[in-house]
């Protein structure tokens, strides 16, 4: 590892304990300090503009040697989505962890790696989420107190977790950034060591042994695609494959909302980015770490940017096809295939890291709806039938006599102009597929003059040219 100024800090000794004091949220939200936010001075040691670290490989091995009793080998298995995409896929299960995500690997490590007085004054970092689990999970572990701050969009469930495991949890900052800011803030009110989730050496370091466990777990790799957030992961994983097999393509991946890498590398820096709320909730970083782009720029081939629809039909397919429950961010390494970003790596052997799987269970149920929707298996449409008795059942008993469910039905009178007799309603259905939704559509124009559908998705962008001419 390079830089100087931080070989005491990342080479100290690993004992030492104290007691795991869990703080109310209310005392430090009080603070006068936090409520301003002016943290914009405060420097990040660890993480420096002026001089970003490079990571080593050596520093993934060592970090690999220190946490294997504390951390899943978790399984990278071949998968069904081959056929779907034409490519030799494998799971790297990382959602197994215990806390839901591949973050323990690098929390773990940076809180092995603390001195003794560090452990017992205690650790603080900013999260989306995962890396505050991770360290709130493992500080349990070690007798290491943990704070975090989240930001007011983090999942729920991930907030509630950290609580869960003892954490002192500060819920404020509309964003990553201004998250951090009171984070940075707090650790110097606090004499705390502040642990970035992407840009810590040790985090990288850590996530590096993912990499490391691909490299041994697959023969052969063509390609590994890694989302990209602060780019902590991206930047262990691609140095421990490209270390290992030079000619393996490392591909980082980013939600059109969030792409703050690839803004990046086209600024040749970690620049600020404006960011947006997004299905892969922990891809919302609006800065990549100095350290995690100047280890990962060099070592990435191709950074590509994938829209929503994507990676709600990506976390559909995965709870589908491999029963997977995996958030958005997991997911956005197969959304890009599905989006056919990545063409190119057809009939190549690709490894897919599943690294997160921290999903809100109300987001979820819309993710599925969203993926049904842009499958065209969930349909949306508005038709006027007569308002005679029986008008209405007829309208069921078309839909039924080709098996179309209903899920939702309402008729109302009011607001229908043309005729006296008739009444307008709304359906919701499912289908089968946008196919079985085509022949519905023709169905309903046959028997009906006025039929309005929502949007039924091109049958382009579900990669199935041959079923347009089935569509009205
Ligand atoms: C599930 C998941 N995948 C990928 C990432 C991206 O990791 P990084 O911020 O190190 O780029 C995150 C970050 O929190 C995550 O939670």
């Amino acid at each position: 590892m390079s830089g100087q100024d931080n070989q005491e800090l990342l080479h100290s000794p690993l004992n030492g304990s104290c007691s795991n004091k869990i703080e109310g949220a209310e005392r430090i939200e009080n603070s006068a300090i936090v409520q301003n936010g002016t943290a914009d001075d405060i420097s990040d040691p660890m993480c420096s503009s002026s001089s970003p670290l490079q990571l080593h490989f050596e520093d993934i091995t060592s970090a690999a040697f220190k946490v294997k009793s504390a951390i899943l080998i978790t399984p990278c298995m071949k998968s069904h989505l081959s056929e779907l995409t034409g490519m030799d896929v494998f799971l790297k299960k990382d959602f197994l962890q215990y806390t839901g995500s591949f973050k323990e690997r690098g929390a773990c490590y940076a809180l092995i790696m603390l001195s003794d007085q560090q452990r017992r004054k205690g650790v603080i970092s900013a999260s989306l989420g995962n890396h505050a689990l991770a360290l709130s999970y493992h500080g349990h572990k070690l007798n290491i107190p943990v704070t975090v701050v989240m930001p007011v969009v983090a999942p729920i469930m991930k907030i509630r977790a950290c609580r869960q495991h003892g954490a002192s949890v500060v819920v404020q900052g509309k964003d990553m950034g201004e998250a951090k800011k009171i984070a940075m803030q707090l650790s110097k009110e606090r004499d705390l060591i502040y642990i970035n989730g992407y840009d810590h050496p040790h985090i990288m370091a850590g996530q590096g042994t993912l990499g490391l466990e691909i490299a041994d777990q697959v023969n052969d790799v063509d390609a590994v695609i890694v989302p990209v957030g602060g780019g902590g992961l991206i930047a262990g994983v691609a140095l421990a494959i490209k270390t290992l097999h030079p000619k393996t393509t490392v591909i980082g991946v980013e939600s059109e909302r969030c792409a703050s890498f690839s803004r990046a590398l086209k600024a040749g820096k970690p620049v600020y980015t404006p960011i947006e709320s997004t299905l892969a909730d922990g891809l919302a970083v609006p800065m990549v770490g100095y350290n995690a782009f100047a280890t990962a720029a060099p070592l990435i081939d191709k950074m590509v940017v994938v829209e929503e629809k994507w990676i709600a039909i990506a976390i559909l397919r995965l709870v589908e096809l491999e029963k997977c429950v995996v958030e958005g961010a997991g997911a956005a390494g197969l959304a890009a295939i599905l989006a056919g970003h990545l063409d190119e790596l057809k009939g190549k052997r690709v490894v897919l890291p599943l690294c997160g799987g921290n999903i809100d269970t109300t987001i979820l149920g819309r993710c599925l709806d969203r993926g049904l929707a842009c499958d065209g298996r969930l349909l949306k449409f508005s038709v006027t039938v007569s308002d005679r008795p029986g008008g209405i059942a007829e309208l069921c008993r078309l839909m039924a006599s080709i098996g179309v469910s209903i899920k939702d039905i309402m008729h109302e009178r009011a607001w229908i102009q043309s005729d006296i007799f008739s009444v307008e309603v709304k359906v919701v259905c499912e289908t089968q597929d946008i196919e079985h939704a085509s022949i519905l559509k023709r169905i309903l124009c046959e028997n009906y003059k006025t039929v309005i559908f929502g949007e039924i998705p091109s049958p382009v962008l579900l990669g199935a040219e041959d079923v347009s001419t089935n569509l009205i």
